[in-house]
């Protein structure tokens, strides 16, 4: 028997630090947020995904009485840019999210669902999406889906 431990990555920075296209992308993702749907939660969390030619599309969550069927604003962003844009690679996700009190002070991160199809796209085009996470107190760099969803499910995983 052998325990093995997963490590995983990622870069606090301030806001101040990012380059102006990633600076960019936080800011629609932050715009975004007024665009959400959530009279239940009252969180309203947007996103903004940034294609190989320089789109941005964006997203925000859109929420229903019936719970589940809810759509998170990764997946709105996501759905959105595949299906206006087909066969563009989405180079850089970045995501933001309010409560009550505005702006949250940590970053949100993507929930289990919206992982799987960031690592679907990541496959899809073969390459790592970088992620953004606002937060008002620092902003958290991830290269890839990868480093939030390790021994994850894949294709290849049928084979
Ligand atoms: N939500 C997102 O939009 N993205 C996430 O990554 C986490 C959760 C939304 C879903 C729901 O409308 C609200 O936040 C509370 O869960």
């Amino acid at each position: 028997m052998e325990n093995i431990v997963l490590k995983t990555k990622l870069i606090l920075c301030r806001i101040e630090e990012l380059d102006g296209v990633s600076r960019m992308l936080v800011d629609k993702a932050i715009e975004a947020t007024d665009n959400s749907y959530s009279p239940y939660s009252k969180f309203r969390v947007g996103a903004a995904v940034r294609l190989e030619n320089g789109i941005v599309v964006i997203g925000a969550n859109q929420e229903n009485a019936a719970f589940p069927v809810t759509m998170c604003a990764e997946r709105s962003a996501i759905f959105n840019a595949q299906s206006n844009y087909p066969n563009l690679p989405i180079t850089t996700i970045a995501i933001a999210a309010k409560n009550a009190d505005g702006l949250v002070k940590t970053p949100v991160s993507p929930c289990g669902s919206c992982r799987q199809v960031i690592l679907e796209m990541e496959h899809r085009y073969k390459r790592n999406i970088r992620i953004l996470l606002y937060g008002t107190d620092g902003v958290y760099i991830i290269n890839s889906i990868k480093d939030l969803l390790p021994l994850s499910f894949v294709d290849e995983s049928m084979h």
